[in-house]
């Protein structure tokens, strides 16, 4: 026992297996400059617009370095409504050639990509037939999707058809801080149940051009617990909405794709550094939410034992300035997900969110994410501590833990 605890309490290299997937994740709206989505012109908690990002578009060779990098894979989306200016239109040439430059670029310098192809925003056009509140708009989104297919698939190795459809849904629909800013729970449930059959749709329009390409979703998961008495049954039933009902919407899944961030817990209304600072005092938090690193292998047992489907974390990360703190939370992260491998779980990768700070939906730029820091005046990209952590991790497969 004692010798064990001394092993133990030494320094210890932990190793991924050799086909485990290590990449970073970005979305090109929160990268590039808008263009007639829904997002253009929402004024973010921290007082920036939607509007310029971070100028991915214009930066596309450096970008393409930074990226190849950081880790031998990339989980990335195409921006719909640059490339799509109207239901069942072609593809804008402009558009259509820029996105071959930078596909081509990621593939020569040997990036696999994770291809997602609806991230929270749509085009303008979209959203004024009724968007994803009416089933007869599907069609719009598949014939999408199926051009993305058609001209981009050879150089996907793997697709989400929906970025975290429970967390989309549920911030539009449900606590209205996403466009289209309602809260109404049968709207809701009527679009999830859209997103869903779109997405049965779409799989099957990638099985038909790539029929060995995995296809899934990326779930967010997060933890809800109670504080007290009276939030063990909002916690409960947030449970059940966010985490337990949307998931059966999507039954044709290769695999389980998991975003994991935090633990909310509810006394009885949800407590988050956001909202509450003030609640934090003593326990760990970034700058969004409570750190609660254990719920990812919670969360990963969870539907482990649920679905039986390989795991990949198509997101993970922490919402933070202070760059050490970032290269803390990897490290237990990795480790955690080393853990749920040791159990028999079978996680195929990491994706870590995001590659460079960009724009972060409705509370903006300066909540940051990257392991490479953007400029606000001359959007310089600036290489921050955690990103040498990360490509180390990323390239060696292996972990030197304490
Ligand atoms: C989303 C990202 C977002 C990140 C951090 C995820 O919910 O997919 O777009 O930036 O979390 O909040």
């Amino acid at each position: 026992m004692t010798f064990h605890h001394q092993i133990y309490l030494q320094p210890m290299t932990i190793h991924f297996p050799p086909d485990f997937a290590f990449g970073t994740s970005t979305s090109a709206y929160q990268i590039e400059t808008a263009f007639e989505h829904d997002w253009v012109g929402v004024k973010a908690r921290d007082g920036n617009t939607f509007d310029r990002t971070t100028d991915h578009e214009l930066r596309i060779e450096e970008d393409a370095g930074i990226i190849s990098s950081l880790a031998p894979n990339y989980r990335m989306g195409l921006m719909w409504s640059r490339l799509q200016r109207g239901p069942f239109e072609e593809f804008n040439q402009e558009a259509r050639d820029h996105y071959h430059r930078l596909l081509t670029r990621l593939h020569e310098k040997n990036v696999s990509i994770m291809m997602v192809l609806h991230h929270f925003a749509n085009p303008k056009w979209f959203v004024e037939k009724g968007g994803w509140e009416k089933s007869a708009n599907i069609p719009m989104f598949i014939d999408f999707a199926e051009k993305v297919v058609k001209e981009f698939g050879n150089y996907v190795k793997q697709w989400n058809t929906f970025n975290e459809p429970n967390l989309y849904v549920s911030m539009g629909w449900m606590t209205g801080e996403f466009p289209p800013f309602k809260k109404n729970i049968f709207k809701a449930t009527r679009v999830i149940t859209n997103i869903g059959q779109a997405h049965e749709e779409a799989y099957a329009v990638i099985k038909k051009y790539f029929p060995a390409h995995p296809v899934g979703i990326s779930y967010n998961c997060t933890v809800f617990s109670h504080e007290n008495i009276l939030g063990i049954i909002p916690a409960k039933f947030t449970d059940y909405c966010y985490m337990s009902y949307p998931i059966r919407k999507f039954r044709s899944l290769d695999f389980f794709g998991m975003s994991y961030y935090a633990r909310i817990g509810f006394d009885p209304m949800p407590v988050t550094y956001i909202l509450n600072p003030e609640k934090f005092k003593d326990r760990p938090h970034d700058d969004m939410w409570e750190f609660y690193p254990r719920g990812l292998l919670e969360c990963m047992r969870r539907f482990w034992k649920e679905f039986r489907k390989p795991i990949i974390i198509t997101e993970n990360g922490i919402c933070t300035g202070d760059d050490p703190k970032r290269v803390q939370a990897l490290s237990t992260y990795l480790t955690l997900v080393h853990d749920a491998l040791q159990e028999g779980i079978d996680v195929k990768g990491y994706y870590h969110w995001s590659t460079w700070d960009n724009f972060e939906w409705s509370l903006g730029p300066t909540y940051q994410f990257g392991l490479y820091g953007v400029d606000p005046k001359t959007r310089e990209r600036m290489k921050k501590p955690s990103a040498d952590f990360f490509r180390q991790v990323a390239f060696s497969k292996q972990l030197d833990v304490r």
